[in-house]
């Protein structure tokens, strides 16, 4: 209203101004500088003028005279009153005033005589001057949303004609519309100068978005360029809407790990104290917003809430979750077991969620938990197992040894590279690892890799004479051997065949069989053709001839059977 009035006195004064000065001319002055009025628009021809005279309306009684000049004297100062010692006259004769003040705000004539003309141009003057500065003071602390609040006081010192402020958000004009924005103006004139003064209230209810908003006031002189004030800006408060509870963990969260709850308000300025329910245990917190949780474990896994002290409805809730994975492996460590005992896996797992077993004998994948029903010596080695549940995995893992006394499997005999030598192999199982060993020198000793309790030994050697070999192998456990039969390098064939001596002693007993009895047809025959010649029987003789013969067979039959072993 004051504003209004304001500006609409000013607009008045300005029109009113314009109109007196149509048909007259106006000069406008700078306050405070000096002001060159001038005679006639300076068309005046120095030479031609007589007599040329300063007067002013002084509003009433007669003009003040002020200074005249005469042909080419110079100009003398009429003037008795406050322009004695502020006046002087151009050579054009335009009156010059300086320090110009409102109070010099009169319409001046310039009286000229030339030749016989008298002629008057009178000036109107007025003097403007533009605000010292524009600055918003008594500024508000904070503006609350939706509250009409006084944001400051815009003051305009020391103008004329008063200034006319304007209000800026943003570089955008406010303007007044009865329920968020208000504007009021008054104007002080000082008694003194003349000059006024101009405040604008600006009353401003604020929304969320002005909390960064620069708040300016400007006004336009009437001339010179805008002044501008320096830019406020304000803190704006509003009481929390939304609240929201967050939880700051590692990813997993694991026990012993420490859990922050932080409860975030949107209110301005935040709520400074937070109530936090810990799974039905209410924790009061003051001047924080957080509340930690230190070495979790899976009993702290629950719904957890935090609410404003002062609003209780207003609370926001969340889940956490430790995550635990425990899995017990028995039997571990190292495991030493006899060959054929059993033994029994067990895999205890106690998590927190779906997780997955595998398993590795040896770094080599397994596609399930193993079995042990009796332990061979293969199933020695290194099991581990791994339960994985997302990110977390455990593992476990045992060694397993199988021991057992050594059992030759097999000696036998291999094929060599050529007729003077022969090969043996005793192929041997136990664990630890056997030491083998032979009944005879040999050459070329050969030993296989000893893998899963099962190892090879080779001899090469050249027997000179019909021998029995035997292997002999041995460990903590115990010992074994075996022997065997084999001929000279000479007695090729028969070294062949000594795996099968009750065979070849059929063969020969049948052999011997029939030499025999060829023998005895032949002797019948033998007989029958000397008794069929001699027509007698010699019974002794042949009785004790056939019984010798007898003998020798049977020797014969023995030593080849003995043979027949080596
Ligand atoms: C009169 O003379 C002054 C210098 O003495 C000059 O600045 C001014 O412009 C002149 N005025 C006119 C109206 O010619
Ligand atoms: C963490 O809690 C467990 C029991 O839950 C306890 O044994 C352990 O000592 C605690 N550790 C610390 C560092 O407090
Ligand atoms: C093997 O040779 C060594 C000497 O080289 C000898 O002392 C030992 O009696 C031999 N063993 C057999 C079984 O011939
Ligand atoms: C070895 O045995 C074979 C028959 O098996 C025999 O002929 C040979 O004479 C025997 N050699 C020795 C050296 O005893």
């Amino acid at each position: 209203m004051h504003l209004l009035s304001a500006s609409c006195v000013c607009a008045l004064l300005i029109t009113v101004l314009l109109r007196q000065v149509s048909g007259l001319q106006t000069v406008i002055g700078e306050y405070g500088e000096t002001l060159e009025i001038p005679c006639n628009n300076g068309a005046m021809k120095a030479e031609d003028v007589l007599l040329a005279k300063w007067k002013y309306d002084k509003g009433e009684g007669p003009p003040g005279d002020l200074l005249v000049k005469t042909g080419n004297n110079a100009a003398t100062i009429s003037a008795t009153d406050e322009y004695k010692n502020r006046i002087s006259m151009a050579a054009n004769f335009s009156l010059l005033l300086s320090s110009a003040t409102l109070t010099d705000q009169h319409t001046f004539t310039c009286m000229v005589v030339a030749g016989a003309d008298i002629t008057e141009h009178p000036v109107n003057v007025v003097i403007y001057k533009k605000p010292e500065s524009l600055e918003i003071s008594e500024t508000a602390k904070e503006l609350e949303i939706g509250k009409l609040t006084e944001l400051g006081t815009c003051v305009a010192k020391d103008a004329n004609p008063a200034a006319n402020i304007t209000w800026l958000k943003n570089n955008v004009a406010l303007v007044a519309d009865g329920k968020g924005i208000s504007i009021e103006a008054s104007v002080q004139e000082d008694p003194v100068t003349g000059l006024s003064t101009t405040s604008s209230i600006l009353k401003y209810s604020a929304e969320k978005e002005d909390t960064d908003a620069q708040f300016t006031c400007s006004t336009q002189p009437t001339v010179g360029t805008e002044l501008v004030s320096s830019p406020t800006t304000f803190t704006i408060t509003y009481s929390t809407e939304n609240i929201v509870l967050q939880v700051t963990a590692q990813d997993p969260l694991v026990e012993g790990d420490n859990v922050t709850l932080k409860c975030v308000a949107d209110g301005n300025p935040p709520p400074t104290s937070f109530n936090f329910h810990l799974k039905g245990e209410m924790v009061r917190v003051e001047n924080a917003d957080t509340y930690t949780i230190t070495n979790v474990s899976r009993e702290t896994t629950g719904e957890y809430k935090c609410s404003l002290v002062d609003n209780p409805t207003l609370e926001a809730t969340e889940d956490v979750t430790v995550n635990y994975l425990d899995i017990n492996l028995s039997p571990s460590g190292n495991i030493v077991k006899s060959a054929g005992d059993d033994m029994e896996l067990n895999l205890q797992i106690d998590a927190s969620g779906d997780y997955k077993v595998s398993w590795t004998k040896d770094n080599v994948k397994l596609e399930k938990q193993p079995k042990f029903a009796k332990l061979i010596y293969a199933d020695a080695g290194r099991y581990e197992c791994e339960v994985t549940m997302g990110l977390l995995s455990q593992k476990a893992l045992f060694d397993l040894t199988v021991e057992g006394a050594p059992i030759i499997k097999q000696l036998s005999k291999m094929a060599s590279k050529d007729a003077n030598h022969k090969v043996l192999m005793c192929e041997v199982e136990g664990s630890p690892k056997p030491a083998v060993s032979w009944s005879i020198n040999g050459t070329s000793l050969e030993e296989s890799p000893f893998i899963n309790g099962k190892i090879r030994h080779k001899i090469t050697f050249r027997p000179a004479v019909n021998l029995t070999v035997s292997c002999m192998v041995s460990n903590e456990f115990g010992a074994d051997s075996k022997s065997i039969h084999v001929a000279s390098v000479n007695v090729e064939v028969e070294m062949d065949k000594q795996d099968d001596n009750d065979q070849t002693k059929l063969v020969v007993g049948v052999v011997v069989g029939l030499i025999v009895a060829t023998l005895v047809i032949g002797l019948a025959y033998w007989v029958y053709m000397k008794k069929s010649k001699q027509g007698s029987w010699k019974t002794g003789e042949k009785e004790n001839g056939s019984s010798e013969e007898e003998k020798k067979l049977e020797e014969k039959v023995e030593e080849n059977s003995q043979k027949a072993e080596v």
